[in-house]
């Protein structure tokens, strides 16, 4: 199943941010909570084979991980600040270094970018960016790994993690600088026209 990992640099990591000011005080959580909803939202259903992991790098208790995994999601709206409280929730949790279940699919531990991608290790990273290999030159598949930065592009040492691995690849989707949550729409949509083919 396909998977994004969406680095939030400056995403909060404390459970009482404000529902009411996704855009301010949480570091532009409203980003990474947009990806949630192009990574699962469908016309009146969900994509149930796909996973997302948040990795929240703001203060106060840096690094936290969330995942949300479709198989298991449950009360999944639309609407960001619904997903919000499902990730306050996360929060709330007592994280280690392994993952511990929170609501039903969503599940929370302490790890950063580097934790997640020995994880997911062995499979192919799709490293989306402005500058790289043009998508229309890659095979895509199922169990790819789509990494993506959020409000901001990944920092220098994230990107030299990424490019020490010998699986990942720089792939561009086009000239134009894009929303990370557009980037996730149209990924999953070149994955579904490609697996029908
Ligand atoms: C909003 S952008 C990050 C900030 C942006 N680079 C800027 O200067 O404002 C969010 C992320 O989307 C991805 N992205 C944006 N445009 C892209 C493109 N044309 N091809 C592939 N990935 C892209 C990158 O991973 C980027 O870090």
């Amino acid at each position: 199943m396909p998977a994004f990992v969406m680095v939030g640099r400056k995403v909060c990591t404390d459970p009482k941010f404000s529902l009411n000011d996704l855009t301010g005080s949480t570091g532009r959580l409203d980003v990474l909570l947009r990806c949630v909803n192009s990574a699962f939202m469908l016309s009146n259903d969900i994509r149930r084979n796909v996973e997302i992991y948040l990795v929240l790098l703001g203060e106060p208790d840096p690094p936290r991980a969330i995942l949300f995994r479709g198989k298991e999601l449950k009360y999944l709206n639309p609407d960001e600040r619904s997903t919000a409280a499902l990730v306050k929730n996360a929060l709330m949790k007592d994280a280690g270094a392994d993952w511990v279940n929170s609501t039903p699919g969503i599940f929370t531990a302490r790890k950063d970018l580097a934790g997640i991608l020995e994880e997911l290790g062995g499979r192919r990273i799709i490293y989306l960016k402005e500058e790289g290999d043009k998508i229309s030159g890659i095979n895509l598949d199922e169990s790819d790994v789509f990494v993506l930065g959020g409000k901001e592009d990944l920092s220098p040492v994230e990107e030299a993690l990424l490019d020490g691995r010998p699986e990942t690849r720089r792939v561009t989707l086009g000239p134009r600088s894009l929303h990370a949550d557009h980037c996730i729409t149209i990924a999953l949509n070149l994955l579904d026209n490609s697996l029908k083919e």
